[in-house]
């Protein structure tokens, strides 16, 4: 068996070949203007259009409302996590975290040193995402974070819970389910991802945020972290990652093209169903340890009966031509990641591989 170089990433993860290969066509000139989009200024009326335009599609895509305003930001989603205390908290006002999972401890950690941090949730082990009915919360608080999809651990909150009137607004980290499905903006006072999964490449972010959220008065900070004149500014206060902002506008459109979030909730949850019924048919040789309806339908961790089985897996992957199904080191094991750019066959291609890997070795 030897496969096309299937890319499982976890983040920066495969784009779609076609979006390459644009990219690739329009390098040396883009639209006309004989020079690199990357190599154009960034306040020039072929960029600003274009930038226009991605914010369009992704207003389109991900059915954005019109009280909310669009950030693309340089840094990534930790970058984001810091700065959200800053914007949308007075010093040290109480926010309340729910914690799932790596990268909820992400957010909290970085949140902690301007805001009074406390815990909403947090299960042990992590294998479920808390019911938002346990989750505990105050008035006061600044507001409430979770992580729409725990990219380690393989735990999703796929629902956008919806709080009591008197809640704080809610924040999502969705940097690895954004665009995977359909999710429900007007009830998130922000939402915010690095692009690396499904957007497109590392180097941008995007942040969603509510106008009212705007005009919190925040912490002492430098202009360049204040998101409000950001967005005044059109995520232009300095320089933005315009190459990225440019793979990014054709990641959007590509989605577009594909069908949008409904479309690719549908394949994401075919993909993710071929790969958790070979674990749950193995008789136990691949364990996830994710309780069902929390599982995540974009990373998709497994375990083998030791890490020995585990790392000999990995190798005979690679050699089949797989690429980065190691899991995190954070918790070992198998890693499968299927973003909206990675197609059934090749997840097919991988239910292969682990069906015949159990005929040998288990
Ligand atoms: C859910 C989640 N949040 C935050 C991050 C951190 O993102 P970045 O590396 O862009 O700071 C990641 C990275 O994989 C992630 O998966």
């Amino acid at each position: 068996m030897q496969t096309k170089p299937w890319n499982f990433s976890a983040g920066p993860s495969m784009l779609p070949p076609s979006v390459l290969r644009q990219a690739q066509r329009e390098l040396l000139d883009w639209n006309g203007q004989g020079a690199s989009v990357m190599e154009l200024s960034h306040r020039g009326a072929p960029f600003m259009e274009l930038a226009r335009g991605i914010e369009s599609d992704l207003r389109t895509l991900l059915a954005i409302p019109d009280n909310y305003r669009v950030l693309f930001t340089a840094g990534g989603a930790t970058t984001i996590q810091a700065l959200l205390a800053l914007n949308f908290a007075a010093p040290n006002q109480r926010a309340d975290y729910v914690v799932s999972g790596h990268w909820s401890q992400t957010a909290l950690k970085q949140a902690r040193p301007y805001v009074n941090v406390q815990i909403a949730a947090q299960p042990a082990p992590f294998d479920r995402s808390p019911d938002p009915a346990e989750w505990t919360w105050s008035r006061d608080s600044a507001f409430v974070h979770y992580t729409a999809n725990e990219t380690i651990h393989g735990i999703a909150q796929r629902e956008v819970p919806i709080l009591p009137a008197d809640a704080p607004p809610l924040i999502a980290d969705a940097s690895s389910s954004i665009a995977s499905e359909p999710m429900a903006i007007e009830r998130l006072g922000a939402i915010y991802a690095g692009a690396q999964k499904n957007l497109g490449p590392v180097g941008i972010s995007v942040l969603i945020v509510r106008n009212d959220l705007l005009e919190r008065e925040g912490q002492p900070r430098a202009d360049i972290f204040r998101y409000a004149l950001q967005a005044e500014r059109d995520s232009m206060l300095n320089t933005p990652p315009t190459f990225n902002w440019y793979l990014l506008g054709l990641t959007v459109r590509w989605m577009l093209e594909q069908g949008g979030t409904r479309a690719f909730r549908e394949r994401n949850e075919r993909k993710a169903h071929t790969l958790y019924e070979v674990i749950d048919g193995s008789d136990g040789f691949y364990r996830n340890n994710v309780q069902p309806d929390s599982r995540s339908i974009m990373n998709v961790p497994f375990f083998l009966p030791s890490a020995d089985l585990d790392a000999l897996f990995v190798q005979e992957s690679q050699r089949l031509g797989f690429i980065g199904l190691k899991g995190h080191k954070a918790i070992g094991g198998i890693r499968a990641s299927i973003y909206n750019a990675m197609p059934q066959e090749g997840v097919d291609a991988l239910a292969e591989l682990m069906t015949d890997f159990k005929r040998r070795h288990g």
